[in-house]
């Protein structure tokens, strides 16, 4: 409850042509991170962008780019998205038949890791791979689109999570997406989240600086 709560408002709610105007924007207003939802239109049924959204982001912004890999077999680009300067790179637990390997990947370019996890899939089926994480990133949406409504029903998995990291003695954060306002914030803080993902309430704020800190719970 005391950890710092960091705010990675994500661009898929943002405005495509201008991207440029809405980092600044995000910037202005205080973000801590910027979380890129890649899509495959495999995967997810949404087609979103690829690293060269990344690599472009990345000539404009200090902010740590945090690039979620909602691809099927996400192995094949750690490369491409390692070398487009994400900060973090987070892979779908149901995504590959080789977590463990492609967590590995990522450190190895320097990059920190993580697993993500749908709202359907149990905790214990990412347990194998934290000690390969820099972060468990927990959906509480069907992954695909933004502006989707909360699923209440992952709430106990937050803090099943959190146990299972605080009992691993490593520092990794727990970022939650989707569907994430300012009325259900503090519930999720409470059980454990410290990075949180917003898109819609995000860029439809009338004042996004004060947005942004109010989800700091
Ligand atoms: C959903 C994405 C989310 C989404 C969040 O597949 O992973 O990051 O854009 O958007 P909101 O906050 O609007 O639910
Ligand atoms: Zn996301």
């Amino acid at each position: 409850m005391n950890d710092k709560i960091l705010i990675a408002p994500s661009i898929l709610s943002a405005d495509f042509a201008n991207m440029g105007d809405d980092i600044k924007k995000l910037e202005e207003a205080n973000a801590d991170m910027i979380h890129c939802d890649v899509m495959d239109g495999m995967f997810v049924p949404n087609i979103s962008f690829g690293s060269k959204m990344i690599k472009d982001i990345r000539k404009i912004t200090d902010l740590p780019l945090d690039a979620h890999l909602m691809v099927i077999d996400p192995e094949r680009y750690i490369k491409d998205f390692a070398e487009a300067g994400a900060d973090y790179i987070t892979i779908h637990i149901e995504a590959t038949k080789k977590p463990i390997e492609t967590l590995k990947a990522i450190k190895n370019y320097g990059v920190k890791s993580g697993i993500v996890l749908n709202p359907k899939t149990d905790a214990e089926k990412i347990k194998e791979t934290l000690p390969y994480v820099d972060m468990v990133l927990i959906m509480s949406v069907q992954p695909g689109f933004g502006g989707q409504k909360f699923i209440e029903d992952v709430l106990p998995k937050i803090k099943e999570i959190k146990n299972m990291i605080n009992a691993s003695r490593k520092d990794i954060l727990l970022e939650i997406d989707g569907g994430i306002t300012l009325e259900n914030v503090n519930k999720v803080i409470e059980l454990g989240a410290n990075v949180i993902v917003a898109g819609n309430t995000v860029f439809k704020a009338e004042n996004m600086r004060e947005t942004i800190d109010k989800l700091r719970g």
